[in-house]
């Protein structure tokens, strides 16, 4: 068996762990899901959804990756193969290559997003709201900053800016570097740099926010937002939407469910722990969300806009919280310049830690399974997600498409296919023991009936949920963009299936 790169140190691994899992979606996705979802409405069943889906889940994936790495496979197509000695388990396999390739391709375009606008925080070129004006005139010029920078208005084409182009280029550059330079030296050593960073911006931005008094009006301030939050709304517990957004945003926060954290677990060793380690990465990803996530976005745009405005303003786009509320209301705060550098450069942290997450995965697949370099493979991937990018870049909508298919829908069915693979083929008894081996805590027996009946329930209850809250009337609902969008997807799928055949036709061959 060919040696396999490792993780140089416990440290490292947590902290590369933590930044796959700590990204965009805990700074921009959390605030405006739980603003929309009615807030304390919003969080029992996201809480619920971390215990019985994202932490078994994560345990799931770090031992499929441990058990398939220690036999040569960093990627989904080798370890289920590994599992279930069946023709269709590599091509299963599929999605936690393809899913997690075809995510990066928009996640860092926006990353890119933020890594320019945090210079342009720094070099004073966010606009002076105007004085006196209402929340939509005080908007205003920042939606129309962000709509020249990345080119939106056209119903088909976006006409991006130069600096959106540009940047767009630096960011990928960055993240073909770091996978270039390997797991220790790329990966593991830019979260030594990133994840300390990020949390140190955080901390600071969120005692500046809560911090904030009521500077507008003295009906509005921060700690209206924190009761909004963290008050439980029992009575909306019946509500099937924000069950399906809290569980769509434990997935997508944790990064379970895409095949990224399988292959960070494929560079441990059979002994290595993974009880107290997935566990620790899980809880180091809820602390940035629902302690630092919850108190930047959401209570800065409720100190300077009140609370039902700051609902509406999650409510009308998913960008518009991060992009047009938070500059905004750093401008209008003391060092604003400063804090909008923070914000913005907290957000590149946290991006880049998770796309050469979300682009590993298929580094790992052409290293391990083609035997190509790590070099060679990680400049192919980086071919890839340039070229593939062009489709969010220039067509209006296709970025939505496909978050839609990869970040929604791609992650829930995967996580259904490998709880089946995982706990029912392969058997949840050895599962259950596999993810045992070298643990430095005990998994509580409860967790072995979660998995093998809860977990599987539960996913197929919000495919079924999908279903029934309109989700057929969505998928009909096309334009070109979206058949050009989908049609790519599924290009991009053949090929990943062929490429799979061709891999272990010829190892079998061998
Ligand atoms: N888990 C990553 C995020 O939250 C993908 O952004």
């Amino acid at each position: 068996m060919t040696s396999r790169q490792r993780w140089g140190t416990r440290v490292g691994l947590i902290l590369a762990m933590a930044g796959n899992a700590v990204g965009l979606g805990n700074f921009l996705r959390f605030p405006v899901q739980a603003a929309s979802n009615g807030g304390g409405a919003f969080m029992i069943p996201y809480f619920i959804s971390f215990l019985l889906l994202g932490i078994p889940l994560m345990w799931v994936e770090w031992t499929i990756g441990r058990y398939g790495g220690t036999r040569g496979h960093g990627s989904t197509p080798g370890m289920f193969q590994a599992l279930w000695e069946h023709p269709v388990a590599k091509y299963l396999g599929v999605i936690g290559v393809v899913g997690p390739l075809l995510i990066v391709v928009y996640y860092t375009y926006v990353e890119s997003w933020t890594l320019a606008f945090s210079l342009f925080a720094l070099a004073g070129k966010f606009p002076q709201p105007p004085e006196g004006a209402g929340v939509a005139s005080v908007l205003a010029p920042y939606k129309k900053l962000f709509a020249d920078f990345i080119g939106a208005g056209g119903s088909t084409w976006m006409r991006p800016s130069l600096w959106a182009y540009l940047f767009f280029l630096i960011t990928l550059g960055l993240n073909v570097w770091v996978l270039s330079r390997g797991i220790s030296r790329g990966i593991e050593a830019l979260a030594k740099v990133a994840m300390p960073t990020l949390f140190l911006f955080a901390v600071l931005l969120a005692i500046r926010v809560l911090t904030l008094g009521h500077p507008v009006s003295p009906a509005y301030g921060p700690w209206e937002a924190m009761n909004f939050l963290w008050k439980p709304q029992l009575e909306k517990l019946g509500d099937w939407k924000i069950w399906l957004a809290a569980a769509g945003q434990i997935f997508f926060t944790l990064s379970v469910g895409m095949g990224a954290i399988h292959t960070y677990a494929s560079y441990l060793k059979e002994k290595d722990d993974i009880a107290l380690s997935g566990l620790a990465t899980a809880a180091t990803n809820e602390f940035a969300e629902v302690v630092l996530g919850a108190s930047i976005a959401i209570p800065a745009a409720v100190a300077f806009f009140g609370l039902t405005a700051a609902q509406e303003i999650a409510r009308s786009g998913a960008f518009s919280l991060g992009f047009f509320s938070m500059p905004a209301a750093l401008t209008m705060m003391p060092l604003g310049r400063l804090f909008g550098f923070l914000w913005f450069g907290l957000l590149f942290f946290a991006g880049i830690t998770s796309s050469v997450a979300l682009s590993q995965p298929a580094v790992a697949f052409l290293e391990d399974e083609l035997k190509w370099t790590r070099k060679r493979s990680a400049y192919t991937v980086g071919a890839f997600i340039f070229l593939s990018a062009h489709l969010p870049i220039f067509l209006s909508g296709a970025l939505d498409e496909l978050d839609f298919w990869l970040g929604t829908f791609g992650i829930v069915l995967f996580a259904l296919v490998e709880t089946v693979i995982f706990i029912w083929i392969f058997g949840a008894d050895r599962a259950f023991q596999e993810m045992l081996k070298g643990a430095d805590i005990q998994i509580p027996r409860f967790f072995y009936y979660v998995l093998k009946y809860v977990t599987p329930v539960m996913l197929m209850a919000i495919m079924l949920g999908w279903f029934a809250t309109g989700w057929l009337d969505t998928i009909r609902k096309a334009n070109t963009v979206i058949w050009i969008t989908r049609g790519y997807i599924l290009l991009v799928i053949v090929l990943g299936l062929f490429m799979i055949r061709r891999a272990f036709a010829k190892k079998e061959a061998s």
